[in-house]
């Protein structure tokens, strides 16, 4: 990524002052297809039911993945304290000096750090947000000597936290597969080894907020994303029938989103629907987007049985998971679409 400035040190030098590079035109921010009445139509799934198999949560899901590629996750036994903590812990990085935090910046090469991820040219419109990114399964994998050693507790709180997620994907990619007229454990299988990421994202309150993103429209390369906000201020907002609908946060709850891979396998029965987040005029936002993604090397396509009961042809050809990443990266690039 290029180097751009922290929108937080921005916005905390002049709370007045909205650069040119973030302000969308009128048809980007697309005022007059919203879609608010729908917010409370987004689905709600319960997992302690579809961990004991119920057919009729069952049916939940598939529908969800069908019709919103999102939904509401309740009853996912993730104990409150491991939410907060994670929060708390994030926050208070986040109020470190920039200094403190660019001690982790994000490297041009990479996108694990604080920073921000796929600015790929001087005049690419820009989020109004900033990140940190961080590998966090297999634990080999983890970048230790990027991730915060400000504040005390970080490290154990985002282990905690992120332990207590890959469960709940697990419970989730199970329930897929049955779904999906397989095996429990086939979509785990498919992954060979699951990778699992998170990024946080810091939105500061903007005096603008009608006219800057904080994040861009996107859809999520993962093969499912779970997604956790803060309790009391709205932000995301999804794709559905042509205008954007508000995903209003539920206390504890957690956001499932289905995944490009997913919509691949699937043969596109299920929807990697696009999102993006707004920012609110006085509040600062974060939220915390866990990826559950393949390995690079892995094969991805549809599924022969997907292909068949869809009575269609495929809709993608095989190709290595991190070849799709590149050429989803590089449309974006060339303006063609946004992924991430
Ligand atoms: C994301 O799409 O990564 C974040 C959406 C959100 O902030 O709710
Ligand atoms: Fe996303």
């Amino acid at each position: 990524s290029l180097q751009v400035p922290s929108v937080q040190e921005m916005v905390m030098k002049d709370p007045l002052q909205v650069p040119e590079r973030y302000i969308r035109n009128e048809e980007e921010m697309q005022k007059k297809l919203d879609m608010f009445h729908l917010s409370s139509q987004v689905p709600i799934i319960d997992l302690s039911l579809l961990s004991k198999g119920d057919e009729e949560e069952l049916v939940k899901l598939d529908l969800a993945c069908k019709e919103w590629g999102f939904f509401k996750v309740v009853n996912h036994g993730v104990e409150s304290e491991v939410l907060k903590a994670m929060k708390d812990a994030t926050v208070q990085f986040f109020e470190l000096p920039l200094e403190e935090k660019n001690k982790i910046s994000m490297p041009p090469d990479d996108i694990q750090g604080y920073g921000h991820a796929y600015v790929v040219s001087e005049d690419q419109i820009l989020d109004w947000s900033d990140a940190l990114i961080l590998l966090v399964y297999p634990s080999r994998f983890r970048k230790l000597s990027i991730w915060p050693t400000e504040p005390k507790g970080f490290k154990e709180a985002i282990d905690a936290y992120s332990t207590e997620l890959k469960r709940v994907a697990l419970e989730l990619l199970g329930s897929l597969s049955l779904v999906m007229g397989m095996d429990k454990g086939s979509l785990l299988e498919l992954h060979k080894e699951l990778l699992q990421g998170i990024r946080v994202n810091y939105y500061p309150p903007c005096r603008m907020a009608d006219k800057v993103l904080g994040i861009s429209p996107h859809s999520d390369t993962s093969t499912i994303t779970i997604l956790m906000q803060d309790d009391d201020v709205t932000g995301l907002e999804i794709r559905h029938q042509e205008g954007w609908v508000p995903v209003k946060p539920v206390p504890n709850a957690l956001v499932v989103n289905v995944g490009d891979v997913m919509e691949i396998l699937s043969n596109g029965k299920y929807k990697s629907i696009e999102h993006r987040a707004v920012t609110n005029e006085r509040k600062t936002r974060l939220s915390y987007a866990t990826f559950f993604i393949p390995r690079d090397e892995v094969e991805i396509g549809p599924l022969d049985h997907m292909i068949e009961s869809q009575g269609s042809l495929p809709m993608n050809k095989k190709v290595k998971y991190g070849e799709y990443v590149r050429q989803s990266m590089k449309m974006k690039h060339d303006g063609k679409a946004h992924t991430q």
